[in-house]
């Protein structure tokens, strides 16, 4: 938004043909020094200011706006002459609304002698407080270009006897259309300069073979498939599901994908499905009005609403109930929702972006999900695949998450070859949450300035690391071979803690099963849970469908033990 002082007169020079001094001549002048301006420079902004500026100049005006429709849809100031800030501030309108609004959607203009005899004239610019015993007279003529309006040119003056306004529409309107073809040819240069970048962007990241996200590692095969996706789902609408285990980066992915989006100046806004009732979810999502229930003591605006015009990513999907599965599904197809205890539907646009580490299609086929909500979801689905499976994102990794900590404590820890050859064969069943909370903690605990084998909690003689590693070189050990590493917490099966003892390097059953079903025995269904879970109990317990005390007992029983470090 832009405002200017009065430019100088001096700069018309009166163009043959036209008798000097007369109005024929001004307006000339008018128009043959806008035109100048506009065709001197690609800068929109600056060009319309100074044009706004020359006329009300010539023309001996009071005050001038240009009003252009925005990607929002509204109309939006974008120069004034003779505003103050705050009026500059106020002029934004809806289409249809005001006499500016009217002549945005009919695309005729509108002339009014007097405007404080006008009530379709909502002064919000203040045009009739400057002085109010003086009438005023307005004009508004649409900018168009190809039969499209693009906005409207106002001015406002002194109503004389002699009226004039018939001359004033006349310039206005040929005005008004030097403006809409410099916006039009604004427009064609500004979308193809895009295009050429995007295109440079893309050429760039084909050469180069990578592709990088935000605040992700990811130089392995895999992950650079990922990052690919995201790049093209990314500047799309399309809503995405995302795949994978606890700590695979699904919420770093979900909020690259926002990034990536036109969407990238509104909001992003994330849910846990999972850590809500059904009923507290509901009022967290939807809102609610006042006294919908007890203690809604006033009216609140949900997480859709929130989310408005920007990204809303649900994680944990797959964890609502089936009631609350068909509240989502009718929000989906009807794109719009209703504020618990309220019966106004309000539209919302929003992209939505979801997120489980839960085996929808089984879900779907035992009847727990619904199929149709499934459809609708999973339009684009993106598998964030686990840390074990690439395993040369490893190193990379512990370098950026060193990197950070080195800079946020001023030290300068390196991590031995050794130390990296642990990391490195971890099974990390954690993922890289895990891997960044282990790095950061050894960190922390380390003395010296190199992190080496010692350092980390887990390597010692009890450790199954350790234990597993006897007479294996870490480089020969496979992925199956290792241990979970031991975090704020360790779970070892008994038969695991038994080959420890006998000091034979056992491979956990657990370990070595290829894919993720869901294996027979309670057990081993229990150690299954909890390894796809990252060691988090209510996780594990919720991946089986039962509560977090029943799976405290049922660990009990089988002797699965869960220590604290
Ligand atoms: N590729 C990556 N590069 C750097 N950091 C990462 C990467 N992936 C994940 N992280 C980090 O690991 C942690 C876990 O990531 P995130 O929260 O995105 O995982 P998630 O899949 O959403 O996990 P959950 O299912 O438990 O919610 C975060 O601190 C994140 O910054
Ligand atoms: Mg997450």
């Amino acid at each position: 938004m832009e405002s200017s002082t009065v430019a100088s007169k001096a700069a018309a020079t009166p163009p043959p043909g036209a008798k000097p001094g007369s109005r024929a001549q001004v307006e000339l002048s008018t128009i043959y020094e806008i035109s100048k301006i506009l065709s001197s420079s690609l800068d929109i902004e600056r060009t319309f200011r100074n044009s706004l500026n020359t006329l009300i100049a010539l023309m001996v005006y009071r005050r001038g706006m240009i009003v252009l429709a925005d990607e929002e849809g509204g109309l939006k100031l974008a120069s004034s002459i003779g505003l103050t800030p705050e009026e500059q501030i106020q002029g934004r309108y809806r289409p249809g609304e005001g006499v500016i609004g009217q002549v945005f959607v009919s695309g005729s203009p509108i002339v009014l002698p007097n405007i404080a005899h006008e009530p379709r004239f909502l002064n919000r610019t203040g045009a009739l407080d400057e002085d109010p015993d003086r009438p005023i007279g307005f004009v508004a003529v649409p900018i168009q270009s190809n039969r499209r309006t693009l906005g409207v040119l106002t001015i406002d003056r002194a109503s004389g006897p002699a009226g004039g306004f018939r001359e004033d529409l006349r310039l206005l309107t040929m005005i008004a259309n030097l403006l809409g073809q410099a916006l039009l040819l604004h427009q064609g240069v500004s979308a193809e300069r895009k295009q050429l970048l995007d295109e440079t962007r893309r050429l760039k990241g084909e050469l180069k073979g990578r592709y990088s996200i935000q605040n992700a590692v990811g130089a392995s095969k895999l992950m650079q498939e990922v990052f690919s996706e995201v790049h093209q789902v990314g500047p799309s609408r399309s809503t995405v599901l995302l795949r994978g285990e606890s700590g695979t980066g699904k919420e770093v992915v979900a909020r690259a994908i926002h990034e990536l989006s036109p969407r990238n100046g509104g909001p992003f806004v994330k849910v846990n499905c999972a850590a809500l009732t059904e009923t507290l979810l509901e009022s967290e999502l939807f809102g609610h009005e006042k006294g919908a229930f007890t203690g809604a003591s006033g009216e609140r605006r949900g997480r859709f609403e929130l989310a408005n015009g920007g990204t809303l990513f649900l994680d944990e999907i797959g964890d609502i109930s089936p009631a609350f599965q068909a509240k989502l599904l009718r929000v989906l197809q009807e794109r719009e929702i209703e504020r618990v205890g309220g019966s106004r539907p309000i539209k919302i646009d929003v992209r939505l972006i979801f997120a489980t580490n839960r085996d929808l299609e089984r879900m779907v086929a035992a009847g727990t999900f619904r199929g149709d909500l499934y459809y609708r979801i999973n339009v684009v689905s993106i598998s964030l695949p686990p840390l074990r499976e690439r395993r040369e994102d490893i190193p990379p990794l512990v370098a950026h998450f060193l990197e950070r900590f080195n800079k946020e404590n001023h030290r300068e820890l390196r991590v031995s070859a050794g130390a990296m050859r642990v990391l490195y064969n971890c099974y990390w069943p954690g993922n890289v949450r895990e891997l960044e909370n282990c790095v950061e903690r050894t960190a922390t605990m380390t003395k010296g300035s190199v992190i080496e084998e010692l350092d980390f909690p887990c390597y010692s003689d009890r450790c199954l690391t350790r234990m597993l590693h006897v007479g294996v070189e870490p480089a020969q050990a496979r992925a199956d071979e290792c241990a979970p590493p031991v975090e704020s917490k360790i779970a070892l099966p008994a038969s695991r803690r038994q080959g420890a003892s006998a000091g034979e390097p056992s491979r956990p059953e657990s370990f070595v099963r290829a894919g993720d079903e869901k294996p027979e025995g309670e057990r081993e269904r229990l150690v299954w849970a909890m390894e796809r879970s990252g060691w988090v109990q209510a996780k594990a317990a919720r991946l089986l469908n039962i509560t977090a005390r029943q799976m405290g007992y049922a660990l009990q029983k089988h002797g699965i033990e869960v220590r604290k470090f």
